[in-house]
């Protein structure tokens, strides 16, 4: 039956027919809400004693082991790990897969006290002068508990370099962060690094920040960070900012457990820096530390834009925690301070893709701006620019906290897709001109695509990529 013969006899299609006519004509700007509904269920943190948490077994043996990339441009390694009897041995043993002589690197031990918690044995070593492109073996730990892993590095920096990278953040320790991992560890699209968009462990979440929380996270998610590097973001959720049990240092929890190479980008503090990484160059920043001008990270943000040559490296990406453009009722306008500090200069330097997290569902942007407002005129609506980045929020890695459920109406013509759902993203970078980017829910299998879109590089192919009109 048509619609014509049933709206006479069906009054309320009429209705319907006149408020999609009205939604297309004077709402929607075609941005989509996915009209994918996953069933409201709690997250649910994994027991202690679940298999993703356990011990490695013997006496001192090396656990909650992570790498990182190193230095600038990819031919250095952070290895990190935890012994909790003794210090035991510092070195790490590697070797390329062409080679059989093992070399030694010595690393360093931190430790920590937290409230009433001390932590094990925190070691850190760097792997330097490695070959591009080769397949290393690592081995950490002695004698019957020494425990061998292995990694790539990356091809050689240059501008046709393929690279894939996925993305996770603000994932926790609940199953859904396990089904996040498992997912993004199956995805055919094999992703060879991680960028990590802040917030780790949730271990503020537990009364007096119980720091095992951080030691059960490392090991959950030793099975990833210990074969490909994970580059890290610092979340809010890695503050552990808490004076009225005397912790009145912030990041103390993340900066002794997770290094980062950010001297080697002129950067003071661990909480901003960049990485070179095939055909992309990549800039972290912090929502949670001072960027208003004059400050360390103002002034070295400022240096570092113009330092970036899209000769070599094309991909321009900034990972940071607080998204900027979110139309979530979640930490809505959070990031916007940031914004009106950064903004101009991320138009002006043709930046890719901005990825941020911290809000627990899924959206991506179209390229706006919103930078024309001074205080004198009214200029401050976002419009499309196609010198701008795409704004990708994903902090849907499925934490303790829960889904963020509830969206702003109508959505923003600056919102081309959104989803309350749990997942992860693989960047899939072609070659100077193209990258293929793909989002997948976690409520689906992995071959199923719940948002994709072909990113045309600002700087070598600035044609319109927008997906809605
Ligand atoms: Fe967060």
């Amino acid at each position: 039956m048509g619609v014509k013969g049933s709206s006479s006899s069906s009054p309320p299609v009429v209705y319907l027919v006149l408020a999609l006519a009205f939604n297309v004509a004077v709402l929607c700007n075609g941005g989509k809400t996915s009209s994918f509904v996953r069933k409201a269920e709690k997250t649910v943190d994994m027991p202690l004693d679940s298999d993703v948490f356990q011990v490695p077994p013997g006496y001192n043996a090396p656990q909650q082991v992570h790498i990182t990339q190193g230095d600038h441009v990819g031919k250095a390694v952070i290895v990190s790990w935890v012994t909790v009897d003794e210090p035991g041995s510092n070195a790490v043993l590697y070797w390329s897969d062409n080679s059989k002589n093992k070399r030694r690197a010595e690393g360093h031990i931190k430790r920590y006290s937290y409230y009433t918690y001390k932590s094990g044995y925190i070691h850190h070593c760097t792997l330097r002068r490695l070959e591009y492109n080769t397949k290393y073996y690592y081995e950490v730990g002695l004698g019957n508990t020494t425990r061998q892993f292995s990694f790539m590095t990356p091809p050689a920096v240059g501008p046709d370099v393929p690279y894939t990278f996925g993305v996770i953040g603000d994932l926790g320790q609940t199953f859904d962060s396990n089904k996040t991992l498992t997912h993004y560890e199956n995805n055919q699209l094999k992703g060879q690094a991680v960028l990590f968009i802040g917030d780790l462990s949730y271990a503020d979440d537990y009364p007096n920040h119980d720091q095992v929380r951080w030691d059960t996270w490392a090991r959950f998610v030793e099975r990833s960070v210990a074969y490909q590097p994970w580059i890290w973001v610092a979340g809010n959720h890695e503050l552990d900012y808490a004076p009225s049990i005397g912790e009145k240092i912030p990041f103390k929890p993340y900066t002794h457990r997770y290094h980062v190479p950010y001297k080697a980008s002129g950067s003071t503090a661990p909480f901003w820096y960049s990485i070179k990484r095939a055909s992309a160059h990549i800039i972290v920043l912090s929502s949670y530390s001072a960027y208003g001008k004059y400050t360390p990270q103002y002034n070295w943000l400022e240096e570092e834009l113009p330092r970036v040559n899209r000769s070599e490296t094309p991909w321009l990406i900034v990972l940071l925690h607080s998204p900027w453009y979110n139309s979530f009722n979640y930490h809505y306008m959070e990031g916007e301070s940031m914004r009106v500090m950064f903004e101009p200069w991320f138009v002006q330097h043709k930046v890719d893709i901005v990825f941020a997290g911290h809000v627990h569902g899924y959206e991506r942007s179209e390229r706006i701006s919103n930078i024309a407002y001074n205080i004198d005129n009214r200029n401050c609506t976002p419009v499309r620019d196609q010198s701008a980045p795409v704004y990708i929020t994903i902090g849907d890695g499925g934490n303790i906290e829960g889904i963020a459920s509830n969206l702003r109406e109508p959505q923003p013509s600056y919102s081309a897709f959104r989803e309350a759902s749990f997942g992860h993203a693989i960047l899939d970078i072609k070659n100077r001109t193209h990258a293929y980017y793909s989002w997948h829910r976690n409520d689906d299998g992995n071959p199923v695509e719940g948002d994709t879109v072909w990113f045309f590089n600002r700087y070598w192919h600035p044609v319109d990529d927008s997906t809605t009109k």
